[in-house]
Formats: C-alpha cells, sequence, structure tokens
C-alpha cells in the first residue's frame, strides 16, 4: 500500500507482534532511525554481487542471535535486492515467519517488494535460489525516491514500462508522458500506484505463475540473459547493468519478436527505441557476446523444457501471449536488431 506516514504504518503492523520479536534488516544505504533506533536491526551493503547465501547466512545469524521465534517479524527496509534477500531469509527460517517490505528503489516499489517472490543468486544465476512467500504488507513510501541516484530511477522505470506495455494502453501512454528529466516524485506517484495494482491484479489471479504472471516476465528472457553476462564480465571500465535497464534492452529485443512472429504493430517497438535511445543509451556493457546470450537464455529457469527458449511476447499492447517459444536463430535475430540500434 501507499503510505502517507511511513513510521506510523511500520508500528501499526509492529504492535501486531511482541516488540522483542521485532528485527529488521535494513539496507546500508538508507536511514530510518525513527524505526531502526527501537528494534534490533541488521544493515547490510547491498549489491547484485551480495545477493548471495553468505549475506543470507548473515540475516539468519542476526535472528538467531536474538531468538526471533516462528511468531516473529522481519522488516526489509531497501532495493530490491535487500527485499529480495530479506524475504528470502525470513520465509525460510525456521520454516517462515512473516515479513514486511519497505521499498525504498522505484524498481522495488512497482515490482520486486510485492508478489512474493523471494531468492538470491546463486552458480552464477540470478535468482536461481529461492521460493514464493508473499509478505504480509509491502509499504510504498515514494519520499524515498529524492535520495535515489538517476540512474536507479530509470532502472526502476524500466519495468514500469514494461507493467504499461502487457497490462493497458492507457498507461503505456501515461508513462510515455511522464518527463523523466525532472524525476519528480510527486507526480510519479499516481503512475506508481497504476502499476502496483496491475501487478496486484496478476499475481493475485495467479501467485505462484502458472500462467497469467508469465505475462510480467515480458523483456526478461533477453534481459536476464543480458544482466547476467554484463555481472561476468563487468570490470572497472563496464559495470554490470542495473535490472531494469537490461529488461529496457530485453524489452527492445522481445518487442521485435512480437512484431516479427506475432504481427505486433511497430508503434510500441518504435516508441520504446526512442525512450532507449534518449535516456537509457545503447547496451554499453561487455554483453554483445550472441552465442553466450543465447546459452545463457537456453538455461533460463523460466523455460519448461531443457535448451527451449522460452519468452512473453505481445500480440499489441495489454495483449500479452505468454509460453511463445522461441528458436535459437530467433534469438540471434532479435540480438542483431537490438546491437544494431
Ligand atoms: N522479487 C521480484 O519480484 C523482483 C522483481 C524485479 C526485480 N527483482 C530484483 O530486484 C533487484 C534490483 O533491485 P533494485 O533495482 O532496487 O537494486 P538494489 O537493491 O541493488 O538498489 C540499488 C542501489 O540503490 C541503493 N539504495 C536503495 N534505496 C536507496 C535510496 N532511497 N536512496 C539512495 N540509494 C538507495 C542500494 O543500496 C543500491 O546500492 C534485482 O536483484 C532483481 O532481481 C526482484
Amino acid at each position: 500500500m501507499i503510505c502517507t506516514d511511513l513510521i506510523k504504518a511500520i508500528e501499526s503492523i509492529a504492535a501486531r507482534y511482541e516488540a522483542q520479536q521485532v528485527g529488521i534488516v535494513s539496507d546500508a544505504a538508507v536511514v530510518l532511525d525513527a524505526v531502526t533506533s527501537r528494534y534490533p536491526t541488521i544493515r547490510i551493503a547491498v549489491s547484485e554481487e551480495d545477493k548471495s547465501l553468505e549475506t543470507v547466512q548473515q540475516i539468519w545469524d542476526f535472528l538467531f542471535a536474538h531468538r526471533i521465534t516462528r511468531r516473529g517479524l522481519l522488516i526489509c527496509i531497501g532495493g530490491g535486492v535487500l527485499t529480495d534477500m530479506g524475504g528470502f531469509a525470513a520465509a525460510t527460517y525456521k520454516r517462515g515467519i512473516d515479513y514486511v517490505n519497505v521499498p525504498t528503489t522505484l524498481l522495488a516499489m512497482i515490482d520486486a517488494s510485492s508478489g512474493g517472490k523471494t531468492g538470491i543468486n546463486y552458480g552464477g544465476l540470478k535468482n536461481s535460489i529461492g521460493c514464493f512467500a508473499p509478505p504480509v504488507e509491502t509499504l510504498i513510501c515514494p519520499d524515498w525516491l529524492k535520495s535515489l541516484p538517476a540512474n536507479q530511477w530509470l532502472s526502476g522505470f524500466g519495468e514500469m514500462l514494461k507493467t504499461g506495455l502487457v497490462s493497458e494502453s492507457s498507461l503505456w501512454y501515461h508513462l510515455l508522458r511522464y518527463d523523466l528529466e525532472k524525476m519528480d516524485s510527486e507526480a510519479l506517484k499516481p503512475l506508481i500506484a497504476q502499476c502496483v495494482a496491475a501487478k496486484k491484479r496478476i499475481v493475485e489471479a495467479d501467485p505462484k505463475e502458472e500462467g497469467l504472471r508469465k505475462v510480467l516476465n515480458f523483456g526478461h528472457t533477453f534481459g536476464h540473459a543480458l544482466e547476467e553476462i554484463s555481472i561476468q564480465k563487468s570490470d572497472v571500465s563496464s559495470p554490470p547493468l542495473l535490472h531494469g535497464y537490461a529488461v529496457v534492452y530485453g524489452m527492445i529485443a522481445e518487442l521485435y519478436l512480437s512484431v516479427v512472429k506475432l504481427g505486433c504493430p511497430k508503434e510500441p517497438l518504435q516508441q520504446l527505441t526512442q525512450v532507449m535511445l534518449h535516456y537509457y543509451g545503447k547496451p554499453q556493457c561487455k554483453c554483445s557476446d550472441r552465442e553466450a546470450l543465447v546459452a545463457l537464455m537456453q538455461q533460463d529457469k523460466k523455460n519448461e523444457r531443457t535448451a527451449q527458449i522460452n519468452c512473453t511476447l505481445i500480440q499489441n499492447i495489454g495483449s500479452p501471449l505468454i509460453n511463445q517459444v522461441i528458436t535459437p536463430e530467433e534469438a540471434h535475430e532479435a540480438l542483431e536488431y537490438l546491437f544494431s540500434l
């Protein structure tokens, strides 16, 4: 839910638990002293590389050290890396305790912190270990966005664009009209609310991603491969791609396939390409190794058969089609298109 008074909202949920049964795991980049001074807190420096079993162990150790029982509550304050890991730690600690998400990045607000997907990266694969465990509540306060760097705004906005493309054309056109230069969190609030509501509708209809929820994976088959390879090949001169950037590039490839395979009108591809070139730039990372990208897509956990590449494509804005199998040749063609822009 979108809150006007975050502290009051957290306190009213925490009040349902014994005070000594409430713990907090917080992203080290954010401060919420009014709450963290009241409950035991572990602060974690967060990056995609830290989204690991070792960090989850730190959270388990913290919960054990504070003798949190199965009736306890973990409050997870941070971006998507933190809420994914905090949720996974809570879901597995003593077979599962309650947790609340307080997302502090745009991406976590509109996507990562709701819907119950939790997990870590493992074996070089993103989010390859995890479970479905919905938070008791997700408390969204767009004021956090005031301290968020521009590239993180863009990363979150990438997932908002995806929500628009798979859910409804009015949301898509509102998003295209939003002035990203200004990064005005107040003006973004109604769009955040619409994206959250769209995701909620989809997740409630299919909480375990057996069908409909796969529409939210639009852009993610190519996006995850680009993100993973950019992590593997990153160095000082070439940082890894942020998740939402990878999703934007992934959507370009998947919109291209939507046009070629399903006859989707070219307009959304042209519009997204303009947004990409204006705000995100071309993929700059060392992620253009086509063979490696296709091999990664063949290992994607969304595939139902080994080595088969499975995508969500769209027939038009708001009309997604799940379980679209694409051949390695088609994947290469879509990558050629993306890297030719
Ligand atoms: N569970 C899901 O359904 C789901 C959906 C989408 C993405 N994800 C996951 O989310 C992760 C990405 O999340 P993210 O984009 O939030 O990245 P992130 O969690 O890495 O946060 C980005 C950076 O911003 C910092 N930060 C957090 N809040 C801040 C604030 N208010 N001001 C300034 N800095 C702040 C963080 O410390 C970090 O350095 C990925 O691991 C992805 O797999 C999960």
